[in-house]
């Protein structure tokens, strides 16, 4: 098999179905995230991100909301350990940064935390419960690259 991916920001009325298939599979069914959690009304406002296999096939996701929370990374298990959420994530940073947020936030699971330390983010906090699964506020300060601000 080809591990080659490509990732791609998309909205929401573009790639519903593949999104929801996506974290139907890993939230829902893997996590037993409940349906009302997952679901939750914010995704019509948010950006997204899809990662497809070079067959076509939708592999990974995540997404990012207009207040810089990036939340819902998920890559199917076959594909795990190929670098395919940390791009998923560098994606959803660089599309903060384009917008000059000058912060992303994030509450990882604490098993993922790792993905996300090497991203540069930062816990704070204590560890809490959301939907089951243990959790931690994570941070990154973005500094805005453009010329105005040098
Ligand atoms: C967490 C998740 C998105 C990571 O995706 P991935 O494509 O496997 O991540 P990457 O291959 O880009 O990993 C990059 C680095 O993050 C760290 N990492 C990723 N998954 C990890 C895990 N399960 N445990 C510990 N470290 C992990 C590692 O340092 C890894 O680098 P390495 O493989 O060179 O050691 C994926 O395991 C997943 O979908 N899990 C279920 C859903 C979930 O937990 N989502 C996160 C919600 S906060």
């Amino acid at each position: 098999m080809s591990n080659a991916f490509t990732v791609h920001l998309v909205t929401w009325c573009d790639g519903e179905p593949l999104l929801r298939a996506i974290r139907e599979k890993v939230f829902i069914q893997e996590q037993q995230v409940p349906v009302e959690l997952e679901w939750d009304g914010l995704d019509a406002g948010c950006e997204h991100v899809l990662a497809l296999a070079a067959s076509g096939n939708a592999i990974g996701c995540g997404r990012i909301t207009p207040d810089g929370h990036i939340g819902r990374i998920a890559v199917l298990p076959e594909w795990r350990r190929q670098q395919v959420g940390s791009s998923i994530l560098e994606l959803l940073v660089d599309y903060a940064r384009g917008r000059h947020y000058p912060k992303v936030e994030l509450n990882a699971q604490v098993q993922a935390m790792p993905l996300y330390e090497k991203a540069g983010f930062h816990a704070e906090g204590e560890v809490f419960l959301d939907a089951n699964i243990p959790h931690r506020k994570m941070l990154l300060l973005l500094k805005d690259r453009s010329p105005s601000s040098q």
